[in-house]
């Protein structure tokens, strides 16, 4: 049997991976933190490791345990990492420095998988040109525009730089699916009956649901790629009306339409960003997440993943909505 290690198993993302590791006979082991969660991880197959990525000897601690347990793993999915922070050094420290860490000490520890995907995002890039609307693509030169994607891009080209390391990336586009909390707040506010808009210029989306990006991410591990990288979206994209549309469909909701012009949405950000700063905190609306919002193309490219992995997406966003909002409402979080 192999075995698998996800970390940030806690999380959105990971809670499916470690399902889908589950699903695919793995022995899956889940990275988590001393204070993580357990509530999407009762399957009694679960192994947990309690990691703290901090520094690398803690690390290092960590896998000589595993490793005096006679514990390996094949396959390591590095999925832990933060998309929202109270303090800006944080995105650094966790999605870049805790992954040299974590490198470093597999090295070290003698431990290095067979593979090691990590996680990033098709933030690391940023987003598409705004006229010509082409999609981003591996041969682009990555131009994030916000701290999350910096620190991404950081912690790839660590990754990359180890060409004796049998490193894997993915970078996926917004994934949505039960349990996820951000598209919620949308889907949220068209519940209440408001559709609300950034900007007058239309914004082109795109999408992963989470169940197709797992099985994408164990279609990797399982494939003969090693050193290589893919943005993952559903292959399809989305102008911003049509994921309204669509979420409104499966609601059976009517909504009230409005636009906040961007100076409005720049000049909220620009204030909350001063007043949070006098506390070291960032709001989560900043600077950061106004040039995110005002954004117009968010294509990316898809033939690769389809040519090389032979994978093709399951769920469309109508589908993905569909079964996201019925979780939401079996939980009733709506
Ligand atoms: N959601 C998206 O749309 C999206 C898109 C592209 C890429 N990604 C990437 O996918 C990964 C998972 O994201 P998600 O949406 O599932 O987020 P999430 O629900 O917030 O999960 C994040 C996970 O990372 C763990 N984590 C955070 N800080 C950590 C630290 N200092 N040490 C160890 N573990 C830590 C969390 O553990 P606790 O439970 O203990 O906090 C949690 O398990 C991230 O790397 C993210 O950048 C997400």
């Amino acid at each position: 049997m192999k075995s698998v290690l996800i970390t940030g198993a806690s999380g959105f993302i990971g809670s499916f991976l470690v399902e889908e590791g589950l699903k695919q006979g793995f022995q899956v082991f889940a990275g988590i933190r001393k204070s993580s969660s357990r509530e999407y991880l009762q399957d009694p197959r679960i192994q947990f490791i309690e990691f703290d990525f901090s520094t690398k000897a803690k690390v290092l601690e960590t896998l000589e345990n595993c490793k005096a347990k006679n514990i390996r793993f094949n396959y390591i999915v590095h999925n832990a990492g933060l998309t929202k922070v109270k303090k800006k050094e944080d995105f650094y420290n966790v999605n870049c420095r805790n992954t040299i860490h974590f490198i470093e000490a597999l090295i070290e520890a003698g431990m290095v998988p067979d593979k090691f995907l990590y996680v990033s995002s098709l933030a690391a890039y940023g987003p598409g040109h705004p006229d010509t609307g082409e999609p981003v693509r591996l041969t682009h030169e990555p131009k994030p525009i916000e701290l999350y994607g910096k620190s991404k891009l950081e912690a790839e080209r660590y990754i990359t730089a180890r060409k004796e390391f049998p490193w894997l990336i993915v970078r996926p586009t917004g994934v949505y699916g039960p349990k996820e909390k951000d598209y919620f707040v949308f889907f949220q506010t068209i519940n209440r009956g408001m559709e609300p808009y950034i900007g007058f210029r239309k914004q082109t989306l795109t999408f992963i649901y989470v169940r197709d990006l797992v099985r994408m991410i164990f279609m990797a591990l399982a494939s003969p790629h090693v050193n290589k990288s893919w943005f993952v979206s559903d292959g399809k994209e989305y102008p911003s009306e049509l994921f309204a549309g669509i979420t409104k469909k499966a609601l059976g909701k009517k909504t009230i339409r409005f636009t906040v012009p961007l100076f409005l949405v720049k000049s909220i950000a620009i204030i909350g960003e001063n007043v949070a700063g006098l506390w070291g905190s960032i709001p989560t609306l900043n600077t950061d997440k106004y040039n995110v919002l005002k954004s117009t193309n968010w294509r990316c490219e898809f033939e690769p993943l389809e040519k090389e992995l032979g994978f093709k997406a399951e769920y469309d966003l109508e589908k993905g909505v569909q079964e996201t909002l019925e979780w939401y409402k079996k939980e009733k979080w709506l």
